[in-house]
């Protein structure tokens, strides 16, 4: 059975004491043993300070971004290394944020996988069309061609550390979901195209979330799709109770 997960993708949001005081209620509201992983993604700024607070909790702490390269004179970028230095194993890549305004390509994009993977982290890929694709029906090729010029280079072993997150762009803060029926579509899409491209046994144990605009009243009937394992969530991630919602809406 592959693994639920849901994970708040806190963005440039929440200062220390901010960040603290969501922590603190997130811990109050959360059941014992949820169904579901629960994971947050704070900046970098407050990545220590999360993952100490989180230390006895089950809840996982992901960064939201890396560089590709080892080290070096890249001014303001964080490496592999630096993340593992501070306990954190997982990284978002690739989301439609960091195409859009950091120019990130399918190219660089297959480095920092890359680079992930050599590092033994778990990803979380991002990738999705946008409203001009789906308007011209061409969302399942643009999905094929980032998932085949991003991630496909990886070996089949390295497929246990991946996290699937399909957002199309039209979707993310703009109160438009993708209907459970498109998301659904478009999950089994991804999951028979890797099956053609890897196996059918990788293709079955990938977890494939689903990110735009999730919130507690559409949550269930997106999460309760057969191809759809939980949800990458912006917005609604940052209210302590919309958040533990969504984790119990399995
Ligand atoms: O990473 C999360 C996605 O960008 C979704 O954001 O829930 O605010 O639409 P949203």
């Amino acid at each position: 059975m592959r693994k639920q997960i849901v994970a708040g993708n806190w963005k440039m949001n929440n200062d220390l004491a901010e960040t603290q005081e969501l922590l603190s209620h997130i811990k109050m509201q959360l059941v014992k043993e949820p169904e579901a992983e629960v994971m947050v993604a704070p900046s970098f700024t407050n990545l220590y300070s999360t993952f100490e607070a989180l230390k006895d909790t089950p809840i996982k702490v992901a960064a939201q971004n890396m560089h590709q390269s080892k080290s070096g004179a890249f001014t303001g970028e964080i490496s592999a290394s630096m993340l593992k230095s501070i306990g954190v194993t997982t990284v978002i890549l690739g989301h439609s944020e960091r195409r859009a305004h950091f120019h990130e390509t399918n190219e660089i994009l297959a480095e920092k996988v890359n680079t992930a993977i050599e590092n033994d982290m778990e990803v979380i890929f991002c990738f999705g069309e946008e409203l001009q694709d789906r308007k011209g029906e061409k969302h399942f090729e643009v999905v094929e061609k980032q998932l085949k010029e991003s991630l496909y280079q990886i070996s089949e072993d390295a497929w246990s550390k991946i996290i699937l997150a399909y957002e199309p762009v039209w979707a993310i803060g703009t109160g438009e979901t993708a209907s459970p029926e498109q998301a659904q579509e478009m999950h089994a899409f991804i999951r028979k195209n890797i099956a053609e491209n890897f196996s059918e046994e990788i293709a079955e144990n990938v977890s494939i979330l689903y990110g735009g605009s999730v919130k507690p009243n559409n949550a269930k009937e997106i999460f309760a799709k057969k191809d759809v394992d939980g949800g990458l969530i912006g917005g609604a991630s940052l209210k302590a109770t919309d958040f533990i919602a969504l984790v119990n809406s399995f």
